[in-house]
């Protein structure tokens, strides 16, 4: 299904979620891009791919555990026992003997169940029946995350003692839907850089999920609000990616640039740009391309953009020691080039960059990471240092552009 329209038939088998074969294609235009599709009908290997990459990645941190406290054997059984609904897209699985209803069903709208996100970050309780309905089985990514409406929930603060984020407060009315993430070992440092690249952007006047600070006793915590909503839906780079076939004497970019144009995606070179320029700040390792992508209308299929760009605390020598921290160094970089170096050449445009927006970023990143008992001074330091210096390798790279 997507939202109430009937786009398949399927044959899914109960027990490992897998999709034993396809039927009658309802709605062709809506079926998942980058699927492929032989003489109209989904190829049946690339659709169960896509709909089992739905579920919460094997790589997920904690997942082993988190199963074993729900009791359920694999992430395949979840995502059945949600429809395969998502805060992030449309597509669900309606059955034929239940007939849902989507305005019943669907996360945007209703309530759901916190256990699954619970048990990821492992706070299950033992006794009461969990419930599995949950947006959190069709989560993506490799940090523990849980999603939660706004208004009804408590955060752990520092220190272990429970208060209402402030940012929860403030919306009981319109019970927005937040995405909560973790952090990883030892730093923990993920969810401070998500914090710092929301700042930067916001200088910046780039368009992004704003990710704000909590705590899970002493861990650090991101939230940022859903970006998508009833209306609209995320599509992956990566699906776009697929949804063509790369010749052999083109490079990523210029594929990937010209894939979006033959879908008539607006303003893709402005977004990836905007993005690189962030990328090569903060030293972003892991923008592959399930880490960002295009929104699209939900009900009329027409492309709305670049998406507000997320998932970038994988930055900033989150899991290097102290002294690797080094701004001056080139870096890995996904998703076009392997180094941040050759990566920044595909900006065409930095007229719209302004450094001066970015003074005083350096300071405000060092509160940032002092507050965190998992990062020490030697640390921050280097951190700040290095942020300052990737800037200013940032401004040579514009300077030396403005007089070629
Ligand atoms: N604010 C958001 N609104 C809607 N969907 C989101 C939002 N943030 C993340 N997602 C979806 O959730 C997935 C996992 O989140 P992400 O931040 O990438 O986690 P990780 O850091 O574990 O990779 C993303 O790939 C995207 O599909
Ligand atoms: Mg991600």
């Amino acid at each position: 299904m997507h939202k109430k329209i009937p786009v398949l038939e399927l044959e899914i088998d109960e027990e490992t979620s897998n999709i034993l074969s396809i039927g009658d294609v309802f709605a062709p235009e809506r079926i998942p891009i980058g699927v492929q599709v032989d003489n109209f009908k989904p190829n049946r290997a690339s659709l169960n791919r896509w709909w089992l990459g739905r579920a919460i990645p094997a790589s997920r941190l904690g997942l082993r555990d988190a199963l074993e406290l729900m009791n359920v054997s694999s992430t395949g059984l979840l995502l059945l026992k949600c429809f395969g609904l998502s805060l992030s897209d449309q597509y669900w699985v309606d059955s034929h003997e239940k007939h849902l209803n989507w305005d019943e069903v669907n996360f945007f709208e209703n309530s759901f169940s916190e256990d699954v996100g619970n048990a990821l970050f492992g706070h299950a309780s033992g006794s009461k029946k969990i419930s599995l309905e949950s947006p959190d089985n069709t989560s993506d990514g490799w940090l523990k995350k849980k999603w939660i409406v706004s208004g009804k929930r408590r955060l752990l603060v520092k220190g272990g003692s429970e208060l209402i984020s402030s940012l929860c407060v403030l919306s009981v009315s319109c019970k927005r839907r937040l995405l909560v993430k973790g952090g990883s070992e030892p730093a923990y440092q993920e969810p401070l850089n998500e914090v710092l690249a929301s700042s930067i952007l916001k200088r910046l006047g780039i368009h992004h999920a704003n990710y704000e600070l909590a705590w899970d006793g002493e861990r650090p915590l991101s939230i940022c609000e859903d970006f998508i909503t009833k209306k609209t839906e995320l599509i992956s780079a990566w699906s776009i990616y697929k949804s063509g076939t790369k010749k052999r004497n083109i490079s990523d970019y210029s594929y990937f640039l010209q894939r979006c144009e033959e879908l008539g995606i607006p303003l893709i070179r402005e977004g990836i740009e905007r993005m690189l320029v962030l990328d090569y700040i903060v030293v972003n390792t892991d923008r592959h391309y399930n880490n960002f992508g295009m929104v699209r209308d939900a009900d009329t299929l027409q492309w709305l953009g670049f998406a507000p760009i997320f998932d970038s605390g994988t930055s900033m020598w989150h899991n290097q020691f102290a002294n690797r921290i080094n701004g001056l160094m080139d870096q890995k970089s996904k998703p076009f080039n392997t180094k941040h170096s050759s990566q920044i050449k595909h900006v065409t445009d930095f007229s719209w960059l302004d450094f001066q927006a970015l003074k005083g970023i350096d300071d405000e990143y060092s509160e940032l990471l002092a507050q965190s008992v998992f990062i020490d001074d030697a640390r921050r330091s280097a951190l700040c240092l290095a942020l300052n210096q990737r800037i200013q390798m940032l401004a040579n790279i514009v300077a030396r552009r403005r007089k070629s």
